[in-house]
């Protein structure tokens, strides 16, 4: 991380109101820097190595921040977005601070698991197609899905553009006319998991992401809902 950084960004990054209310802060010398009380919000501070505090408490410093969403539907997993609402306008400030974005999209429609993070190292690893992370789906199709189709993913499947896929792993959860099914896939092309079925003849009527790599959706988040990591889920992606 940046060593030294403004007083007053440090603080409304880690949650203690806009610059100027951190400023307000200042002025009633609520603010110590190594137990000397600072007024002067443009100071320069190494929060790693200063006991930066205010009213007597530590402000521990926190860099990065590491969400789980269930991602609701009709939402866009995007960090702006001129007419819909964006994952990350369901965070709360405190979160947004941070400036996060999502690790990968989920279409408008999809729902589950979105990783959320100001991390790109991690974003990055989990996103190249080098690492072949494997991430399941979980899907209603319209139409029977069979053996067949099983094995066409096993192999890898043409889409409508010539791109040949990597091989996914089908599960039928139930098959009939709507279908059930899990999916794994280890590449994000852009809606690939409908268009794997497309080429198959099917369609997705309803996708949801259960997992990406060792993290695996919380089923307690409600839609819309979201989460910290916890260290140990956060451990296993960072080590993957
Ligand atoms: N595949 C899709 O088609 N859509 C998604 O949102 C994710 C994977």
């Amino acid at each position: 991380m940046e060593d030294y950084m403004r007083l007053d960004k440090l603080l409304a990054n880690m949650g203690y109101g806009s610059r100027k209310e951190v400023k307000l802060l200042l002025k009633q010398k609520a603010v110590t820097v190594d137990g000397v009380t600072v007024k002067d919000s443009a100071m320069h501070v190494n929060p790693e190595k200063q006991n930066v505090s205010v009213f007597g408490e530590r402000v521990e410093y926190v860099e990065f921040i590491y969400l789980m969403m269930n991602k609701p539907p009709g939402v866009i997993s995007a960090t702006e977005d001129r007419y819909d609402q964006t994952v990350i306008d369901l965070l709360d400030p405190e979160y947004q601070h941070f400036e996060p974005f999502p690790v990968g999209r989920l279409d408008k429609d999809t729902e589950g698991l979105l990783l959320i993070t100001n991390d790109g190292n991690l974003a990055h690893n989990l996103l190249s197609p080098k690492k072949h992370v494997p991430k399941w789906y979980y899907a209603k199709i319209d139409g029977v899905v069979t053996e067949a189709d099983i094995e066409a993913f096993a192999q890898g499947v043409t889409l409508e553009d010539g791109y040949h896929t990597k091989p996914g792993e089908l599960k039928i959860l139930v098959s009939g006319e709507q279908s059930e099914i899990e999916l794994m896939i280890q590449e994000g092309k852009f809606h690939q998991v409908k268009r794997m079925f497309e080429a198959v003849g099917k369609k997705v009527t309803y996708l949801k992401r259960l997992s990406m790599g060792t993290l695996k959706l919380d089923e307690e988040l409600a839609l819309g809902e979201y989460r910290e990591l916890t260290e140990q889920e956060l451990e296993l992606l960072a080590t993957k």
